[in-house]
């Protein structure tokens, strides 16, 4: 069938939107109409030569939501019809880590930097050349063929676009708050980089009791916004963020930072770790170009101040499970959704989104499929 996506053929490039074959689902997949699409900056990554990808065309798009249209023939949990929001991370419910309650690291989870489905084919294709998708999934294109374990039903009665940011920003910010750092009740937490992912952050840093959440950010909308959605303080700088962290904790400095920059480096990874008090953490949530090795940190004080420094990805979060609760506590009016999308875009527009995430405009945009 044809469709039409957003592709790069080249790092760098801009996305460009061209018709598309897509195959239909094989036997463990699902045909998605994309409903809506949140622009993720790990997608802009690829497109800016900082992300890693396999080969092009590359399809990008892993923070999605939509309707189902058709189920291959051994789909047992979804039908047509069905609203469903994309996991970028398939959760096969049967390795070590699904098992374990760490869905966000199965197994299967490692096939997506190939940018094919699970069974190493593609189903996507360009003018002849196969197409590499964002996370088996790419939901930079109106219908899309999927891994039936890339997809968590939803109610129906959900607004699709808010939803959409459930696939990725949300449980990341939350979950880097709630999981990584562990934020307890009456805890100083500064949040570094207040985009779609450290919002989110925000929020759970207050869900989780948080008495004063720093966050940090140059752009004046983003401190505002994070104001609005549970921050105590602001700052334009990691420095003043972490003098008042001091200045509460008799010099002692944050219970937690998290990073959460639209491009990490080994400094802010250490400004991070200055931070912090004894024994507490730093959660790396922001991804960093695929040739950045290294932080500049001062090994003695990481030892002798038992301090922790902490990856995070998909913020710990098993998102068959934890995007349906995510999706409660909005309900509750617990979690703030809608107040996230700051603007919708066509298909087309696409590569206006991007300029927007670059000139901090928007705390995340989405593109909205008519
Ligand atoms: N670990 C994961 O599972 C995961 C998942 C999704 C995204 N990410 C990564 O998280 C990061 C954030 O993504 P996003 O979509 O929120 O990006 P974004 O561009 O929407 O937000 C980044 C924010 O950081 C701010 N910023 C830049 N430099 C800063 C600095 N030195 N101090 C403080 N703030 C600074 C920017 O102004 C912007 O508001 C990206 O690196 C992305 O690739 C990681
Ligand atoms: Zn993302
Ligand atoms: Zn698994």
């Amino acid at each position: 069938m044809k469709t039409r996506a957003a592709l790069l053929m080249a790092q760098p490039g801009k996305w460009e939107v061209v018709d598309v074959e897509l195959d239909e689902p094989q036997d463990h997949e699902v045909l998605v109409r994309i409903v809506a699409s949140g622009l993720c900056h790990s997608d802009d990554h690829v497109a800016k030569a900082d992300g890693i990808v396999a080969h092009f065309p590359y399809c990008g798009g892993h923070e999605g939501a939509g309707v189902v249209e058709a189920v291959g023939s051994a789909v047992a949990s979804l039908k047509p019809g069905d609203h469903i929001v994309t996991s970028f991370i398939p959760g096969c419910g049967r390795c070590r880590w699904c098992a374990s309650g760490k869905q966000n690291l199965c197994v299967t989870g490692a096939l997506m930097g190939k940018g094919t489905q699970l069974d190493g084919t593609y189903r996507m294709h360009f003018e002849g050349h196969d197409v590499a998708r964002s996370s088996s999934i790419g939901a930079f294109s109106e219908l899309s063929v999927m891994p039936e374990t890339s997809c968590v039903k939803i109610p129906q009665h959900f607004e699709l676009r808010s939803a959409a940011l459930l696939g990725c920003a949300v449980p990341t910010g939350w979950g880097s708050a709630v999981n990584a750092a562990e934020v307890q009740p009456g805890d100083v937490v500064i949040v570094m980089g207040v985009g779609g992912i450290g919002i989110n952050a925000v929020q759970g840093a207050a869900h989780a009791g948080a008495t004063r959440i720093i966050a940090v950010d140059p752009v004046a909308l983003k401190r505002d916004a994070a104001l609005r959605l549970g921050a105590t303080d602001a700052f334009e700088s990691i420095a003043e963020a972490a003098d008042l962290a001091r200045e509460l904790t008799d010099g002692q400095g944050a219970d937690s930072t998290i990073v959460t920059v639209g491009l990490l480096t080994g400094e802010h990874v250490a400004e991070a770790f200055d931070s912090i008090r004894k024994a507490g953490t730093v959660v790396v949530t922001a991804v960093a170009p695929r040739s950045t090795v290294g932080i500049p940190v001062n090994l003695l004080v990481l030892a002798m101040y038992q301090k922790r420094i902490q990856g995070c990805l998909y913020g710990m979060m098993s998102p068959s499970s934890d995007i349906l609760r995510l999706l409660a506590m909005y309900e509750q009016g617990q979690l703030k959704l809608d107040e996230l999308v700051t603007r919708t875009y066509t298909l087309d527009e696409i590569n206006t989104g991007y300029d927007d995430l670059h000139a901090g405009t928007n705390i995340r945009g989405v593109i909205e499929f008519s």
